[in-house]
């Protein structure tokens, strides 16, 4: 059994290190799923940069986080008929499903922060593509029958933003 007042735990390497930073490019264009997907960000990272002390309270955060956001997006499904949410469902159970059963371990005392770290590195590899495809997907749904056509969706200077990145590479 893993100890989780596993103070000696080294850095993350950089294989462990997120990359999950929010960028308007991950904009899907529905304010509330947005704004769901701007706090995923957030507690993934939280997670990601959490310390024996504060793992427990960061996981159950985000597993309180997983419930909400997908409840979410499944009440916007249920309310316009979105017909491909069957699958789009089924990737948010195995979501909750994973969240769960780390957070369940933890409390059982098997865990240490490397697991914790490699739950937000899966979830970090996870979403991009999950928003760009289903949630986009739900948004582009949503806004049509509720709008009667596709979102607008207004990103900061994503080119200025890219053009940094590279200067600081
Ligand atoms: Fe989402
Ligand atoms: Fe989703």
């Amino acid at each position: 059994m893993k100890d989780t007042s596993d103070i000696g735990t080294p850095p993350p390497t950089a294989d462990e290190c997120l990359e999950l930073a929010w960028t308007d490019a991950m904009l899907v264009g529905h304010g509330p799923i947005d704004a769901e997907h701007q706090e995923f960000v957030e507690v993934v990272n939280a997670l990601a940069n959490c310390s024996a002390d504060t793992a427990a309270a960061c996981l159950q955060d985000l597993e309180a986080h997983v419930h909400s956001h997908f409840a979410v997006e499944k009440a916007w499904m249920e309310k316009t008929d979105f017909p491909a949410a069957d699958c789009h469902i089924d990737e948010h159970e195995r979501v909750i499903d994973a969240v769960q059963k780390v957070n369940a371990k933890l409390l059982l005392g098997e865990l240490g922060l490397q697991d914790i770290r490699r739950l937000a590195k899966a979830l970090a590899d996870w979403f991009p593509a999950h928003a760009a495809y289903m949630d986009s997907a739900l948004s582009a749904w949503v806004n049509k029958k509720t709008y009667g056509g596709a979102p607008v969706v207004l990103r900061r200077d994503l080119h200025a933003d890219q053009r940094h990145a590279e200067a600081g590479a």
